[in-house]
């Protein structure tokens, strides 16, 4: 058997990996790549929390395949996860709402779904998950969780319990392996000092919602080894 990941590789490796792989992928819509282009002049710390170009590809794959009717998104930001389930359900016409608690952030994602002429169906709500959640109505065939990792386990288990996930939907989660550090913690040496403790902090709710989700009996839950780590979770 091959071992999950085969790629042993260095920071540069990575980043040359990533440039490979995006030259042999169909190109991503316009939308996309200007959102990203925008998001890449925000801060340091507020760059990583968009997904790279591979990762949109692949959201996009995968949405389409799945051809959702309703999209919930868990975590705006800047908004390109969210243009990229506009641009893999045309066909379908999804409807996708995404939340975000950042009144900042939701002003720069509102203002390139104008742009882009995704306001048609993509509509935001501010606030924290954990009180918007319950203001919602109705099932979701695709919910995308990418907000606060500490509530991962919350967002799931209220999804579950209030049955907003349709019965052939499916939970996307992100963020998962958290850098690595849910398997070696050995790897916070390489951030820096002042974040090297509430990042293992969160590893740990990490690990408890990992192993959470691998043990609801309501579902069935795959992990997979790509990007930061991702779930998938379906009703069984
Ligand atoms: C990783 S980013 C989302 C990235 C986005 N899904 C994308 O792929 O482009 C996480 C977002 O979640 C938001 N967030 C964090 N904690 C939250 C909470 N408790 N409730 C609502 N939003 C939250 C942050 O403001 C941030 O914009």
């Amino acid at each position: 058997m091959r071992h999950a990941c085969m790629l042993p590789f260095t920071e540069k490796q990575i980043v040359t990996t990533g440039d490979y792989c995006e030259t042999y992928s169909s190109k991503l819509p316009t939308s996309i790549l200007e959102q990203i282009h925008f998001t890449d002049k925000l801060s340091k710390d507020e760059v990583v929390m968009a997904p790279s170009l591979s990762q949109c590809s692949w959201l996009m794959g995968f949405t389409q395949s799945l051809a959702p009717n309703r999209i919930l998104e868990l975590g705006t930001f800047t908004g390109v996860s969210a243009l990229a389930f506009y641009e893999a359900t045309k066909k379908n016409l999804a409807e996708i709402v995404s939340m975000d608690m950042s009144e900042k952030y939701l002003k720069y994602a509102e203002e390139a779904f104008r742009r882009h002429g995704a306001t048609d169906r993509i509509s935001t709500i501010q606030g924290p998950c954990l009180e918007t959640l319950p203001t919602l109505t109705g099932q979701f065939d695709l919910i995308y969780i990418d907000a606060a990792e500490e509530e991962y386990e919350a967002y799931t288990r209220y999804i579950l319990d209030n049955k907003l996930l349709s019965s052939r939907g499916v939970i996307l989660v992100d963020d998962v392996l958290l850098e690595g550090l849910v398997v070696d913690q050995s790897i916070a040496k390489n951030f820096p000092e002042e974040i090297q403790e509430p990042y293992l902090a969160i590893a740990d709710k990490m690990n408890a919602f990992n192993s959470y989700a691998a043990s609801e009996p309501r579902v069935t839950t795959i992990m997979i080894p790509i990007f930061n780590g991702v779930t998938q979770i379906m009703w069984k």
